[in-house]
């Protein structure tokens, strides 16, 4: 995940990431007329480090949670941040290829329920297939709040958001959505959150 600034020849437009985008989101030429920028490449004897220092950049891990009229859909995230807290505010990294991405821009809602440690079930069933190939709602057990957003009742607590109007922001590959917190709980007072580094270390060997 090394990201360059790739400039868009035609209108100056820069993009970051890995990859040149498919075509420039300002004045839609294609991906040849993307040229890197030397000033901001990384020297291959700083990535080493680099890559490190970002393993240590620590998170929880979230089903994120939306609505498009009856239906529901959710993922799972470790990009949610709490972002100020007067007014309570967060914000979330969400693909723009997501069919959580979707239904947030309809919207304009999203909740995310808070896994804790022994929740590796709910990652395998919302964070590696989209919802566009099944429902993964079915058989879960919700409950809603005042946005309508699905929150899983056995979670330990959730948060839910109202998306502010024009501060969305296109980080490249994902929107960060920032919202205004309308509603939450804490549902289990004394059990530890799971952490995006203590999921990746006992994924291979959790039961359940
Ligand atoms: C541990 C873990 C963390 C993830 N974090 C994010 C994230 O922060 N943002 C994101 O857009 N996708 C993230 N994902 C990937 C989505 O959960 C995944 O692509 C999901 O299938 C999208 O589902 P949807 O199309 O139903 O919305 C993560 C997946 C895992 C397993």
């Amino acid at each position: 995940m090394i990201a360059q600034n790739w400039k868009c020849s035609n209108c100056g437009y820069v993009s970051v990431g890995l990859f040149p985008p498919e075509k420039c989101p300002v004045c839609g030429a294609g991906r040849d007329a993307f040229e890197t920028e030397a000033e901001w490449q990384i020297a291959p004897g700083e990535l080493d480090g680099l890559i490190k220092a970002c393993w240590k950049v620590t998170y929880g891990l979230y089903v994120i949670s939306s609505i498009d009229g009856e239906k529901m859909n959710g993922q799972i995230c470790n990009t949610l941040f709490q972002i100020t807290s007067d007014p309570p505010r967060m914000a979330v990294g969400i693909n723009h290829k997501n069919l959580t991405h979707e239904f947030i821009e309809k919207s304009h809602v999203f909740a995310a329920s808070i896994l804790g440690r022994n929740d590796h079930r709910l990652v395998r069933r919302f964070g590696y297939r989209s919802g566009r190939e099944f429902d993964k709602f079915k058989g879960v057990r919700i409950t809603k709040g005042k946005t309508g957003a699905p929150i899983i009742a056995d979670s330990m607590g959730y948060l839910e958001c109202i998306v502010l109007p024009d501060k969305t922001v296109d980080a490249g590959t994902h929107s960060i959505f920032i919202g205004d917190i309308v509603g939450g709980a804490l549902f289990k007072e004394t059990e530890e959150p799971m952490t995006y580094a203590y999921y990746h270390v006992t994924k291979d060997s959790a039961q359940g």
